[in-house]
């Protein structure tokens, strides 16, 4: 099993606020950014440190500090770019690159329009961020275009994810974990998650 599900009370709390359909802009924002700083905390607990020694206003002490510079998230446009300000609020001095991809009509698989990474992408932990994982096409497209950038560290941060998803990224990337606060039913013909929230991107942009 690759995904880490969080599971809390305070999540499910949050979760039932974002998910209503009376939640409107602002607060859905809000809320988008909240949950990812926990989905964050939950994908950053074997975040190596980097030995260090600090000053307190009574002792030196010998401590452990992340290097912020070694992360880069990836948001999937357009809804990924919800969850950027709370991933930013953990670690605000990461490198961030963008793709983005549309679903060809015919062959329904994902085609880019879009992609700048930061500098010296390979070498950094590659944190791809999208609210909805529901069929996983898209995220393993972007995943697998990492790679082919010689990205070999990559962890997957969603909300609310469809089991189809899970096993799409767990069959394609065995070697990508999953983090998300919570997996839903399953997939309607359309490919929204039920029960789900609806379309991510439309109610963080306030589209419809
Ligand atoms: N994308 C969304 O925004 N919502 C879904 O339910 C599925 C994919």
């Amino acid at each position: 099993m690759n995904e880490k599900v969080l599971n809390h009370p305070l999540i499910t709390h949050k979760l039932a606020l974002l998910r209503d359909v009376g939640t409107g802009t602002k607060v859905f924002r809000e809320l988008v950014t909240e949950i990812s700083i926990f989905v964050m905390y939950e994908a950053m607990r074997d975040a190596k440190l980097e030995e260090t020694t600090i000053e307190t206003p009574l002792e030196k002490m010998e401590t452990g500090m992340l290097n912020e510079d070694h992360y880069a998230v990836v948001p999937i446009l357009r809804a990924g770019m919800g969850m950027v300000d709370g991933i930013l609020n953990v670690i605000p001095n990461a490198k961030i690159g963008h793709i983005g991809l549309y679903r060809d009509e015919e062959t329904f698989q994902p085609v880019e329009y879009y992609y700048k990474m930061p500098e010296g992408i390979a070498d950094r932990e590659v944190l791809v961020i999208d609210p909805m994982l529901a069929t996983g096409g898209s995220a393993s497209a972007t995943i697998s275009r990492l790679k082919q950038d010689g990205v070999t560290r990559v962890k997957l941060l969603c909300i609310v994810a469809a089991p189809q998803g899970i096993k799409r990224i767990e069959d394609d990337h065995p070697d990508v974990q999953i983090f998300c606060a919570t997996v839903d039913r399953e997939l309607n013909e359309n490919a929204y998650i039920l029960p789900g929230l609806g379309d991510a991107g439309d109610r963080v942009y306030g589209t419809k």
